[in-house]
């Protein structure tokens, strides 16, 4: 059975369990993922350790209560231009996946944010189906200017 359990601010000084799913993360993410920088700011955002952002992490446990999986919220503090949610992870643990673990992670990802949820996926990873079964739909396309 998987449990999933949802983590924030009141963990924000949890230095071990925030390790433990940056590295969960970085891992997990495989190609399609980020330096680990990226991600350790993502859940600085989402545990309130950078000023009054927030947001949260939900991770999901095995029966052994071994992490298999995680999904990292951000609140944008919007409305409109930008939806109020960021979606900014999900992974599930390369041995555990096509088990309906990362459609859990989704469900519970929505059951538990209020207002629209924006994300990016690479056009080749194979999550977009995923995403798009539960209704997530190309709305935009994203351009940066990268500045240091
Ligand atoms: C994407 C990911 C989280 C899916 O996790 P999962 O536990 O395997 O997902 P599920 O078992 O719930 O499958 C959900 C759906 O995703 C799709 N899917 C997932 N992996 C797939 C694959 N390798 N090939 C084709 N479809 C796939 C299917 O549509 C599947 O629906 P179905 O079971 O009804 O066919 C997992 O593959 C992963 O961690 N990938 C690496 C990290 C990543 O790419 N994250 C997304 C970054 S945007």
């Amino acid at each position: 059975m998987i449990n999933i359990i949802k983590y924030s601010q009141e963990e924000k000084n949890n230095n071990q369990l925030i390790d433990e799913i940056v590295n969960f993360l970085f891992i997990n993410l495989e190609n399609f993922g980020d330096p680990i920088q990226y991600i350790r700011n993502a859940l600085n955002y989402a545990f309130g350790r950078t000023n009054s952002n927030s947001g949260f992490v939900a991770v999901a446990y095995n029966d052994n209560n071994i992490m298999v999986g995680a999904a990292v919220v951000l609140y944008t503090n919007m409305k409109g231009v930008f939806p109020e949610n960021l979606f900014a992870y999900l992974a599930v643990d390369k041995n555990h996946r096509h088990q309906g673990i990362g459609s859990k992670l989704m469900q519970y990802v929505l059951d538990n944010t209020n207002g629209s949820l924006s994300l990016q996926v690479d056009p080749k990873n194979t999550a977009r189906q995923l995403y798009e079964k539960f209704g997530f739909e190309v709305k935009y396309l994203e351009m940066r200017l990268y500045r240091m």
